[in-house]
């Protein structure tokens, strides 16, 4: 598969990157890289060709959620003796202000699904839970089919919905 990302790494410069909120730029000037050193998530970006700056950033990590959790139209193919279901946690997500509004939000989505998409072929994963910081971020994830999750403020996106999107 061909994406819009690469793994962040030291050559890129971090520094010219706002989104205009301040829990997502300070995590990925300050901690993003740390969090990948120590393989608790995986960051990619989307470089501007004419600019070389950094116009986007998301990041992902294996993670579960409780089986009660899950969404009552999927959970009738699950076994009630998994407690713990597997999913990929698309941890942030951020495009840099100036190119907020065109469409590259949506479009970054889309390269995480396909790259959870992807990853669920190696590593089993029954869905991506996002934790939407404000109700604005909540909206944006609901167009594309997440539903928030009971007793919480994360949204789930069923893996077969995303095998759906891309034809497989
Ligand atoms: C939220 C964010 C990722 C959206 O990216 P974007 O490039 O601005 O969004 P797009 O132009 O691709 O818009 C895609 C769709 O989402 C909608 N959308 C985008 N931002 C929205 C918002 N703040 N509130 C409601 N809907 C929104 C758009 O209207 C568009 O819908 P349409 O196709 O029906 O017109 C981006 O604005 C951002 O980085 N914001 C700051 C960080 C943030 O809040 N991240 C959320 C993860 S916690």
């Amino acid at each position: 598969m061909t994406y819009l990302t690469i793994p962040l790494d030291s050559t890129h410069d971090k520094s010219s990157f706002s989104c205009g909120k301040e829990m997502l730029d300070n995590y990925f000037w300050k901690q993003a890289k740390q969090d990948v050193k120590r393989k608790l998530a995986a960051c990619f970006v989307s470089i501007d060709q004419d600019s070389n700056k950094i116009k986007g950033y998301y990041t992902l990590s294996s993670n579960s959620i409780l089986n009660e959790l899950i969404p009552d139209f999927f959970k009738k193919n699950l076994p009630n003796s998994y407690s713990d279901i597997p999913i990929i946690l698309l941890g942030r997500l951020a495009i840099v202000k100036d190119f907020q509004g065109k469409g590259f939000g949506a479009m970054l989505l889309m390269d995480a699904l396909k790259r959870c998409f992807e990853i669920s072929g190696s590593v089993g994963a029954f869905a991506i839970i996002v934790d939407p910081l404000d109700d604005a971020a909540e909206q944006f994830y609901s167009k594309y089919g997440f539903v928030k999750l009971p007793d919480s403020g994360k949204m789930f996106l069923a893996m077969k919905t995303v095998r759906e999107l891309f034809g497989h």
